[in-house]
């Protein structure tokens, strides 16, 4: 399949990236260092990015599609890569991973990571045909407005939140789903009846991409919480009675991107 190959180079391209932190961090515009070194791999391989790819070091994962990529990337802080490459065929994958610059997570890091992973876990657990494309979605928010609350961040519980105001949307403040396949956000004038309220039919790829964004000023968050942006996204096939993660060879889980790291 045509998005199996994307996934693979945009592997390729994460690889270069990581190979490129040291010229990075030496840089002015390290960003655009990454930027580069992703490009690069894409117009070797394959034909080109699939859509503008944001390369959003520390603070700078808190501003969703941050594609000026003009910062500079600090040792310590997490580089947010939301990238993919796009085949001859236009076929793209859309891939974010969420690395720490300098090879380990701190204990922040950590826990607001495995918290967006657990997220992206327990979304991608109830894939199976016959879901809605919206049930999806609120698995993931689940988990989130439960690690919200159990923060402190939140001034009501997480059942609250999930039925009533929404507050824990207040750092997630994007869909957790878009279909993928010829176009990043492919389908996406389809009407609400086929796409969010539409049912999850055998063959579908879509990607699941929860985040945890903690704004640099945002005062309902503790101070060491404030900067940290972090983003799993991976390209879901659903099967005959599940799904497939076509870029879980990507990794994914902190023991796993801090071995990538190492290597
Ligand atoms: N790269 C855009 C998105 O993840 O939807
Ligand atoms: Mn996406
Ligand atoms: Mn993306």
């Amino acid at each position: 399949m045509e998005l199996r190959a994307a996934i693979a180079s945009t592997k390729l391209g994460f690889d270069d990236v990581i190979a490129s932190f040291p010229a990075a961090i030496k840089s002015r515009r390290g960003e655009r260092v990454i930027e580069g070194a992703f490009a690069a791999r894409a117009r070797l391989e394959d034909n080109t990015v699939g859509y503008d790819t944001i390369a959003a070091a520390g603070s700078h994962a808190c501003i969703l599609h941050w594609t000026k990529n003009d910062g500079a990337v600090r040792p310590g802080e997490l580089l947010l890569l939301d990238a993919g490459i796009e085949r001859e065929s236009y076929y793209t994958a859309d891939i974010t991973r969420t690395l720490p610059v300098s090879g380990k997570f701190t204990e922040e890091q950590k826990m607001v990571y495995e918290a967006v992973l657990e997220a992206a876990d327990a979304a991608f657990k109830i894939v199976r045909p016959g879901i809605t494309f919206n049930e999806v979605h609120a698995a993931a928010m689940e988990v989130i407005a439960a690690k919200v609350a159990e923060w402190g961040l939140i001034p009501v519980s997480a059942e609250e939140s999930l039925s009533g105001l929404q507050y824990h949307r207040r750092y997630m403040v994007h869909g957790t789903s878009h279909h993928l396949g010829l176009d990043v956000h492919d389908c996406a004038q389809a009407r609400r009846e086929f796409y969010h309220d539409g049912e999850v039919k055998e063959g579908m790829v879509f990607t699941i991409e929860p985040g945890l964004y903690f704004q640099p000023d945002d005062t309902t968050v503790p101070e060491n919480l404030r900067g940290i942006g972090v983003r799993i996204e991976d390209d879901i096939l659903v099967t005959a009675n599940g799904a497939e993660n076509l870029s879980a060879g990507i990794p994914r889980t902190v023991a796993e991107v801090e071995k990538w790291l190492a290597s």
